[in-house]
């Protein structure tokens, strides 16, 4: 480390005295304690050079919570923002694979890592980078778990970005907690529920978590909340379609004879029962898209492959409200403390 106080001198080929070892082992001390300082001077100075970090969580998982970090990033960098993505997943990290960047190097400059680029210019870091063996599982307990998010934190070189949006594992686990301790200047989380009442019955303990660490709720997003259906016809006509509960639905289909419809498969609308209830803002609801699987698996995001679709709008909503939650900024009333 050339910009570290502690010198090194090379170890002596002879035998060495008590005190020399002893200088050596104070020496080792001295030259962690420094890192661990400038580390937290990169963490403070974080705060300056991100304007907004967003927590996206989830009482559960699989209800898309990743989709949505992912989707919310590349949402961002569409309308002109700087953005990152922090995927702190250990367990699971699979922002990589939909961002297709499972090959990405990532360069490591002066001991800082320096984000994989992503589409939109998205700067994406994962755990997924770090470990060398995608199908092992990682298993990392307690404190080496949160040193390893701390470390993470602090020796990601990001630069300036007006958003830094950080995808958890599901649950209120640690992770989140450390998060909020070690990052200061948190705006606020995003919780990602599904319309199904245990997935909302969990984000109710997302909204209460997020209270008891005095971070506030930005709102909830209701996701895989409806399907849409495609077609074709003659243009400019309109269609009729039977939704699963009965109702006729109509839509017109455009220049070209597209049309697509969206169907409430589950119940919808509880996500926005359960947000008014808990007293926190709704930001909107995602449709179920089969085109999200496909392009997490293929690592070409909905909102890159069809920049102009219904999900695609969704997101750009779902991002204005969160815009607007964040422009309201310390005067909102919902941070308790
Ligand atoms: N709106 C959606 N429509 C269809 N499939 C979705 C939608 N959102 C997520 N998925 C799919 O559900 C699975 C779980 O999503 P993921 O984002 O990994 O969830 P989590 O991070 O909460 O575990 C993935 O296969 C993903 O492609
Ligand atoms: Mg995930």
């Amino acid at each position: 480390m050339p910009d570290s106080p502690v010198s090194h001198h090379p170890a002596g080929s002879g035998q060495k005295s008590p005190e020399a070892e002893a200088s050596n082992e104070q020496k080792a001390q001295m030259e962690q304690a420094y890192q661990q300082m400038q580390r937290k001077m990169r963490i403070s100075k974080l705060d300056e050079g991100i304007k907004h970090k967003i927590m996206v969580l989830s009482g559960k998982g699989g209800v898309g919570k990743s989709t949505v970090a992912t989707g919310l990033a590349l949402s961002l960098a569409r309308k002109g923002k700087k953005v990152g993505l922090m995927d702190i997943d250990i367990t699971g990290p699979n922002v990589p694979i939909m961002l297709g960047l499972e090959e990405a190097d990532l360069n490591v400059e002066d001991g800082q890592i320096h984000p994989a680029e992503g589409p939109n210019g998205v700067k994406v870091i994962s755990m997924a980078f770090l470990i060398e063996d995608p199908d092992k599982p990682v298993i990392w307990r307690g404190p080496i778990k949160l040193g390893a998010i701390q470390q993470f934190i602090g020796d990601v070189s990001w630069g300036e970005l007006d958003a830094l949006i950080i995808d958890f594992p599901p649950g209120t686990s640690d992770e989140p907690l450390t998060v909020s301790q070690s990052l200061p200047g948190i705006d606020g989380v995003v919780i990602v529920t599904t319309p199904q009442e245990v997935a909302l019955l969990d984000s109710r303990k997302s909204i209460n978590f997020a209270k008891t660490i005095s971070v506030p709720v930005l709102g909830v997003v209701e996701n895989m909340s409806g399907y849409t259906i495609r077609g074709s016809a003659e243009p400019n006509s309109t269609i009729s379609v039977m939704s699963p509960e009965g109702v006729m639905k109509e839509c017109d289909s455009d220049s070209e004879g597209n049309w697509d419809i969206t169907l409430d498969v589950f119940k919808s609308g509880g996500g926005e029962e359960a947000s008014d209830e808990m007293g926190v803002p709704f930001l909107g609801t995602l449709p179920f898209d089969p085109g999200i699987v496909r392009g997490g698996d293929d690592g070409v995001h909905r909102i890159i492959a069809e920049p102009e679709g219904n999900t695609a709008k969704a997101f750009e909503s779902i991002v204005d409200n969160i815009m607007g939650q964040l422009d309201k900024g310390s005067e909102r009333s919902l941070r308790i403390i």
